[in-house]
């Protein structure tokens, strides 16, 4: 983390998970346990139809409402799909935009990534872009080239001013839901080149304020270690921001003062 220039964001991604009528009892006890968040931003996001119960749990709250993802475009004959404007018009902040469950069984791609980007920062909502390679690319020796082109391509056609409202989650598919996280140092080496790659494209102020988050097993256990790093900026959070003591634990981390 590095508070004096960039926002430190915790984030849960729900994914398939809780009933509507589960949101109210989960945010309740959210708000009795997690502490006053200090400098730390605190982002639920949830399957659709669980949004509209969230935004009215978390109104008188710090914690902001995300989706899991949206339609690229604005409005017209998609049968089942949720546009940016619906997500704004309910209250919702954040977009999760990428993830990697959705590339591997909804064919998204780079490029059709790059298309929700753009609708998601049309319609003023805040992109949390998921890029990450696999085991098999990470053993091949690419997961940089790889890591560097996923950027590349979801942020073009970015303008600079836009930059200020996207965040970056490092997600290492290996370290989704299978309890292997990467080491601290393997998470910060991408997330470095992933900053790296983002001053090549907009220069150094704009790449020293974009948050960048690690997800994959994060947990109330190893997330002080992975939040020590310099260049993880919080973290997306699946099985353990489903349960409020741990996800309460992981934002009390994000809250402790620097050493
Ligand atoms: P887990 O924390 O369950 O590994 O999930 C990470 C993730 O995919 C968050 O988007």
């Amino acid at each position: 983390m590095n508070r004096r220039y960039r926002k430190t964001i915790i984030a849960g991604n729900w994914k398939m998970n809780k009933l509507p009528s589960e949101v109210k009892p989960f945010a309740e006890a959210l708000k009795t346990l997690a502490p006053h968040a200090k400098w730390c931003e605190t982002v639920i996001c949830a399957p659709f139809v669980d949004l509209p119960a969230a935004i009215k749990a978390f109104k008188d709250s710090r914690v902001a409402v995300g989706a899991e993802n949206l339609n690229e475009n604005a409005s017209g004959a998609y049968t089942g799909e949720v546009s940016a404007d619906m997500l704004t018009d309910l209250g919702v902040k954040y977009v999760i935009i990428g993830h990697s469950e959705r590339r591997q069984y909804y064919g998204e791609t780079d490029v059709s990534v790059n298309k929700k980007i753009h609708a998601a920062i049309g319609a003023g909502l805040q992109p949390i872009v998921c890029v990450g390679e696999s085991l098999e690319q990470r053993e091949l020796g690419i997961t940089l080239d790889l890591i560097k082109l996923q950027v590349t391509t979801a942020l073009s056609g970015v303008e600079a001013d836009k930059m200020r409202k996207i965040v970056i989650a490092y997600e290492p598919i290996w370290a989704i839901g299978t309890g292997k996280t990467a080491t601290a140092e393997q998470a910060n080496e991408v997330c470095c080149a992933i900053r790296a790659t983002i001053r090549n494209m907009y220069g150094a102020r704009i790449a020293r304020a974009v948050s960048i988050l690690y997800g994959g097993s994060m947990n109330e256990k190893n997330a002080a270690e992975l939040l020590a790093q310099p260049d993880i900026d919080g973290g997306l959070i699946g099985g353990a921001s489903l349960v409020p003591e741990k996800f309460a634990a992981i934002i009390a981390t994000a809250n402790q003062d620097q050493a």
